[in-house]
């Protein structure tokens, strides 16, 4: 991906940019984090350590006045791609930007030659179970009382991107 790209020829979404998300965005990001995540949001440390690691792509959406509005992480390993985690800003949910965000992180599954995209999902996440499903998820199992302490289950979701798609080995990650 370039480091910005107009997102949608036309629409609301023409004034949302993608580019890759950089260590120095993450104290940007950490209100946002907070305000979505409550307990479960993750400190700079984790993110730096995400964005250092290998097989990541993070990207930012942003307004055309550099304004943050959302992000989203992917790990590629093996054949599977996990999607680490995807947050819009309060104040930009239900334009598209979520969709725009995981359409991007799939597009790089794909580039990046996985046959599966998972993730994991809390099981009283509406918005984000509807987000999914809309893109082709299918759920495929559930972690149960996975979050905690609230002790709300996990849906572990699928997207088939073609080829086996097996799922090698368990990480931690949220989304
Ligand atoms: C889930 C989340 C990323 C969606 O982002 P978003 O930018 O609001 O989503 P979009 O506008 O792209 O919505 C795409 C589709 O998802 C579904 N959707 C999104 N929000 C929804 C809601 N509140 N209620 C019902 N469906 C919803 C709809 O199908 C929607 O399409 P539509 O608007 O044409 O009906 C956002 O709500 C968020 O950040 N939530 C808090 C953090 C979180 O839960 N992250 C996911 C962790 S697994």
């Amino acid at each position: 991906m370039t480091p910005a790209v107009p997102a949608a020829p036309g629409g609301p979404l023409a004034r949302v940019l993608l580019r890759r998300l950089r260590w120095w965005d993450v104290e940007r990001l950490l209100p946002v984090e907070a305000e979505l995540f409550g307990a479960g949001a993750w400190s700079a440390e984790l993110f730096w350590s995400e964005l250092a690691a290998p097989g990541r792509t993070y990207l930012a959406a942003e307004d055309r006045d550099g304004a943050l509005l959302g992000y989203g992480g992917l790990a590629l390993a093996g054949p599977d791609a996990d999607v680490q985690t995807l947050a819009v800003a309060p104040g930009a949910q239900r334009r598209g930007v979520g969709g725009l965000l995981l359409d991007a992180l799939v597009a790089a599954a794909r580039e990046g030659g996985a046959s599966a995209v998972l993730l994991e999902v809390r099981a009283d996440n509406a918005p984000a179970a509807a987000l999914y499903a809309a893109r082709g998820f299918e759920r495929i199992g559930v972690r149960r009382r996975y979050y905690q302490p609230e002790d709300v289950d996990a849906h572990v979701l699928r997207l088939r991107l073609g080829g086996s798609g097996a799922r090698s080995g368990a990480e931690t990650h949220r989304s």
